[in-house]
């Protein structure tokens, strides 16, 4: 049997039934007019700004991300900045990316940020940490790394979107006086160290003023096979003194996979025995959580328990659904175990890696390692992990949706010239008004789903979402997981009242519905304007659909 953590130690009802299921439940429900859901929103209830940083990205140097996703080459005929895929730019400005990390993921672990510097010519190869893992399809820059992507480049990216940089560093095969003098790269001012003059002289006099730095990823497994005690230890080494330049450095800690619950007491147990002034140091504690076990109980190896991207029937919808929904109770759960140790809260979570991961077979490049195609269910999916994170913004301060582009849950797919928006990356554009907003509470009432679990009953929410407002502007992210059902809702604002609304949303009759380089468009957001009567808005959400409702305010 493989476990998630022995894999990255080692490195390395049928679709036409459901879909004629689904138009006549739509067409059936679309004929009633009479609301069976309600969205509450309290104004006198806020719950805390919605850090924009929840909606961050991760590049990791794996497979195709890097090499073919963002970087093309300065030569290529694809249009480019500087070697940087244009249209991923244009499309992260958009969207109004916040916060960019990189290198990894297991392989920050293995890299040394001093092969990625000084003319490009003159770095060196170096074996990947996935190429064990790399199929005989994929290109050669997969296996090794030709360091054309470096610090200066990645940090060069995340200023022409604008967006901050998350660097991790490499806590299992370097010293920490790598990581300082990292810090010292990015950060010391022009003329004021030999690393600084180093980097004005590849053409950034100016420092990068880096201020996310991930002291480590996933200590537990790929990133050092660390006890949570051994890893406390580390990290106290790594944070110490570290030089700041003027700058408040956040340093985020590896943290628990999923509802490891002793890693974080762990952690903090040992960290505290220092006192408890050892807090001050963390920024955050880096939770991972993917949605890959759809097997319904029958294994929890890691590799026969995942399912697949594009095939899969409404039970499987729900079940990944529903796997995706724990996050919810990983956040309240280690914010719980997080308060024992450190009341006031000052270490927030950061969520630095999260999405569902499949089994290989629906690459849109053929050996591009961990990609897969995103459908409707991924947009559904990530519309409802964002409006949990949404939900709790005093405590999640950060999130990183893995990964940004050509791996696992891509907003993004490219290859070559070819370039294309996926339904996730769709549901990024709908929430990015969230970004800074105050968050309300707000109360979603709808039926339960209802649906066959192997011959047992089960069931999953039947409407939720999250609102947010800022001045006049409301926006509310509606998410309906009924594979066949509409939710006709009312919506009640409590504290406000409505002037004018809109919706944009993504639905698909087919639950399946992805793009594809041949049909790019296939799954694209939708506009409605919506009638305001007498103050008063029902709105009808479409069976598996992800919502985003504009609300101004009088
Ligand atoms: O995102 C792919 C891998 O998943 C990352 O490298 C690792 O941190 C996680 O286990």
């Amino acid at each position: 049997m493989i476990k998630r953590r022995d894999f990255l130690h080692q490195g390395a009802m049928g679709a036409t039934a459901l879909l004629l299921a689904q138009k006549i439940g739509w067409a059936a429900a679309a004929n009633s007019t009479a609301a069976d859901s309600r969205i509450e929103v309290l104004f006198d209830e806020p719950l805390g700004t919605i850090s924009p940083t929840i909606y961050g990205h991760f590049t990791e140097n794996l497979g195709g991300v890097l090499y073919d996703g963002v970087w093309v080459g300065e030569n290529s005929p694809v249009p480019n900045i500087d070697g940087l895929r244009k249209s991923l730019i244009e499309h992260m400005r958009q969207i109004k990316a916040p916060v960019i990390r990189y290198p990894g993921g297991c392989f920050a672990d293995t890299y040394d940020w001093r092969d990625g510097i000084g003319p490009a010519d003159k770095r060196p190869r170096r074996t990947n940490f996935w190429a064990n893992s790399e199929s005989k399809d994929a290109p050669p820059d997969h296996s090794f790394d030709p360091n054309q992507v470096g610090t200066n480049e990645f940090v060069h990216f995340c200023k022409l979107i604008g967006a901050e940089p998350y660097l991790a560093a490499n806590v299992r095969t370097l010293p920490a006086s790598a990581f300082q003098q990292w810090v010292e790269y990015c950060n010391s001012p022009a003329g004021s160290t030999t690393l600084a003059d180093a980097r004005a002289a590849a053409g950034y006099p100016d420092a990068f003023g880096v201020k996310y730095w991930g002291v480590g990823n996933e200590s537990w497994g790929c990133g050092g096979e660390f006890t949570p005690q051994e890893y406390a230890e580390q990290f106290r080494r790594y944070a110490t003194w570290l030089p700041a330049y003027g700058d408040t450095l956040h340093l985020i800690a590896s943290g628990p996979n999923t509802d490891d619950w002793n890693w974080t007491r762990g952690f903090l147990t040992e960290v505290l025995l220092k006192g408890p002034e050892e807090l001050n140091s963390i920024y955050g504690l880096a939770l991972h959580h993917y949605a890959w076990d759809m097997s319904r109980g029958k294994t929890t190896d890691w590799v026969a328990a995942k399912g697949d991207a594009l095939k899969f029937d409404s039970v499987d919808w729900y079940e990944l659904l529903r796997q995706g929904d724990r996050m919810e109770g990983l956040v309240t759960g280690h914010w719980q175990v997080m308060s024992e140790f450190d009341p006031e809260h000052r270490v927030k979570l950061v969520v630095d890696e999260w999405g569902p991961w499949y089994r290989p077979g629906s690459e849109a490049t053929p050996g591009d390692l961990f990609e897969q195609t995103p459908t409707l269910r991924d947009a559904v999916f990530s519309g409802m992990t964002l409006d949990i994170f949404n939900r709790n913004p005093e405590k999640v301060a950060m999130a990183n949706c893995a990964q940004l582009i050509n791996c696992l849950n891509s907003l993004y797919l490219a290859h070559e010239d070819k370039f294309i928006v996926t339904p996730v990356g769709h549901v990024f554009d709908l929430y990015a008004s969230h970004q800074g907003g105050q968050s309300l509470r707000t109360i979603f009432s709808a039926p339960t789903l209802n649906y066959d679990r192997d011959g047992s009953p089960a069931t999953f929410w039947g409407l939720r979402g999250s609102a947010s407002v800022r001045d006049k502007s409301l926006t509310i992210t509606v998410v309906n997981p009924s594979v066949s059902e509409p939710r006709l809702a009312e919506i009640a604002l409590r504290g406000a009242t409505v002037s004018d609304a809109s919706m944009r949303f993504l639905s698909d009759a087919d639950i399946h519905a992805h793009n594809t380089f041949a049909q790019p468009d296939a799954v694209v957001p939708q506009t409605k304007l919506l009638s305001v009567s007498g103050g008063t808005l029902a709105i009808e959400f479409p069976p598996a659909s992800v919502a985003a409702v504009s609300i101004q305010l009088s």
